[in-house]
């Protein structure tokens, strides 16, 4: 969820209206603001996209100079108004984003002592147990500040106070909050790209932090409630603007963007001229590391699924990797010769997060791939390591994830180099290899017409198998995530070696199956897979380059030809018509590409 607080001297409710545009994909399920107006609290609220909170304020404007808003992600309690935030009670409104573990235990002590709850909401509890405080004839500060030892759980609150239009209190346990300070206003907000257009001085809460806001400025707290400075950074994101350009969809527009995005990745780690690693932005001794433990959440855990293959192969380290919500739990032994790895586009995943805390509590090296370089993770990370994609706005992910793939192969050769796996040839192949992954791409991009034709068809069935082999199959389980996020056509990605062990029973004419087979050194074996489902009379969709088609030797429903590349690029160059196979079809059924139902861009729940 997203979260924006405003002490102006202006007409809050468009201001905040244009902040949650910024933070709409933190989640799109309802909206809602309150304000003050002549000391008075007032609310509107609509449940879905923005765009219908607008118009209601269209209908019905709130004045007022001082404000809360939100942008909701569902946990508790379904999408409706009645759910959306702010809530609110006769002295005050609140916004949050988290979950409150202990709420039933708060609203069950709460209701004995007489509240009632109007909502299904964990965020009402919050609402009352303040509002019980202030019934006692405790001050707003004290109120929040008793109040927030007795909440469980991960959240990120603001509040506005009833008769007050001096005051917002914030507090952080886990998602993040920053403090913009302006000329004679402050403002509370999720990200730093939320107050963009306000000022570009941020503080950025730690874990535990409390803030009391006023006209003239932010004092903090930690949370032992003693008063603590924190560091005032210059945002970078005022010069991010929301636009679409000439594309039809923010999706389609940052698929575009990739030959250049990569090139940036890239440039960062790798002297294209020399043909070598720049050594000094890898910032991590991996001669002195015997293992590599990665964890990262959805498109993020694919790029590291494919980057596993490379860091085994060109630098020989072992590589553990799971997703996050699995990692911290597990209770892994790990070594303290390990480095552990974070994979985040925007550095705030909360399980991805949690992990990392797990790793650096055991004493582990920390070193992080983010593309917010800004966030919590990257912020805690001993190296990072920044992707350089740029805001990437539509949910599914595309150049965040072939940044990340483009990061990861450089830091394979790094750890390589380091490690006297590869010596200074192979180093010079491997870096010009990837250095003509952007010109590849761009090649790759022209296929579109071609592409959109098939998705024709793909927008007509209930099932599609992805199949792959080596860096392939993380590839064939990306193209399945992208599939089902935007289209709703439900999808797997599977190795097609396992394909005998389970998933051929489903094969039919109606199930495509998507083969990613480049014509490497398991491209005979694929191709035996692919004979396997034709066989039983599956069609199948080869996405494979020149030699690769000659030597299909079967009739397949499309078969889409990328150039001839090198191997160490095939999951880069692959993973464009995986994503624009994806994205035509949810244009074809007509989905929300950018916005696709019950997801979020930036998951800060566990
Ligand atoms: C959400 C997004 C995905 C993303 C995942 C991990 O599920 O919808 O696109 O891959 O979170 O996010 P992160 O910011 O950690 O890469």
């Amino acid at each position: 969820c997203g979260i924006i607080g405003i002490i102006g001297n202006d007409q809050v409710a468009p201001r905040l209206v244009d902040a949650l545009k910024r933070l709409e994909y933190r989640g799109y399920d309802s909206a809602g603001i309150a304000t003050l107006q002549d000391g008075k609290l007032d609310r509107r609220r609509a449940e879905g996209k923005l765009v219908n909170l607008e118009n209601r304020l269209a209908r019905e404007p709130l004045p007022g100079v001082i404000g809360i808003g939100h942008t909701r992600w569902a946990t508790h309690g379904r999408p409706v108004e009645r759910n959306a935030h702010p809530h609110i009670t006769n002295r005050l409104a609140v916004v949050h984003n988290g979950i409150i573990e202990n709420f039933a235990e708060l609203r069950a002590m709460l209701e004995a002592e007489g509240c009632r709850f109007e909502t299904e909401t964990d965020t009402e509890a919050v609402a009352h147990l303040v509002t019980r405080a202030l019934e006692k004839g405790k001050t707003p500060v004290e109120a929040v500040r008793d109040s927030l030892p007795l909440l469980k759980g991960a959240f990120a609150l603001a509040f506005l106070f009833d008769g007050d239009e001096e005051l917002l209190i914030g507090a952080r346990q886990g998602p993040p909050l920053a403090i913009g300070y302006g000329n004679g206003e402050m403002f509370l907000g999720s990200d730093a790209i939320a107050l963009a257009p306000f000022t570009d001085q941020i503080v950025y809460l730690e874990d535990g932090d409390w803030v009391v806001l006023t006209r003239k400025g932010a004092t903090i707290y930690d949370e032992n409630n003693n008063r603590v400075e924190r560091p005032v950074q210059k945002s970078q994101s005022a010069n991010f603007l929301v636009s679409k350009g000439n594309h039809r969809h923010f999706m389609q527009k940052e698929m575009f963007e990739q030959p250049e995005v990569i090139s940036h990745t890239l440039s960062n780690y790798l002297d294209f001229t020399m043909g070598t690693v720049r050594e000094e932005a890898i910032g991590v001794d991996f001669s002195t590391i015997d293992r590599l433990t990665i964890t990262a959440c959805g498109t993020a855990f694919y790029a590291a699924s494919v980057a596993r293959y490379w860091f085994e192969q060109i630098a020989r380290l072992p590589v553990d990797i799971d997703i996050a919500s699995e990692f911290r739990y597990r209770e892994m032994p790990l070594s303290k010769n390990s480095l552990a790895l974070f994979v985040s586009q925007s550095g705030e995943t909360a399980d991805t997060l949690a992990s990392l805390r797990y790793c650096k509590a055991q004493g582990l090296k920390i070193a992080s791939v983010v593309n917010v370089t800004g966030s919590t993770i990257a912020r805690e990370s001993d190296a990072i390591f920044p992707t350089l994609a740029g805001p990437e706005i539509g949910v599914a992910s595309t150049k965040a994830f072939t940044c990340q793939l483009s990061a990861m192969a450089a830091l394979a050769i790094a750890a390589g180099k380091a490690r006297g796996t590869i010596d200074a040839r192979q180093e010079q192949q491997l870096v010009r290899a990837l250095s003509e992954a952007p010109r590849y791409i761009n090649q790759v991009l022209k296929l579109e017409n071609q592409i959109e034709a098939i998705c024709q068809h793909l927008a007509k069935v209930k099932h599609v198998l992805y199949l792959g082999r080596g860096t392939s199959y993380p590839l064939a389980m990306e193209g399945a995530l992208k599939l089902k996020e935007i289209s709703y056509i439900h999808a797997e990605g599977y190795a097609a070696g396992e394909l005998k062990h389970g998933p051929i029973a489903l094969i039919d004419e109606t199930m495509p199956v998507i083969v990613i087979a480049p014509s490497d050194r398991l491209y005979d074996k694929t191709v035996s897979n692919m004979q396997e489902v034709a066989a039983r009379g599956g069609r199948v969709i080869l996405i494979t380059d020149r030699k690769g088609a000659e030597g299909a030797r079967i009739d397949t429903m499309a078969t889409i030809v990328l150039p001839d590349v090198p191997e160490l690029i095939t999951p880069l160059v692959y993973a464009l018509p995986i994503q624009m196979l994806a994205y035509h079809t949810a244009v074809t059924m007509g989905t929300d590409v950018d916005q696709p139902r019950n997801l979020a861009k930036s998951v800060t729940v566990e």
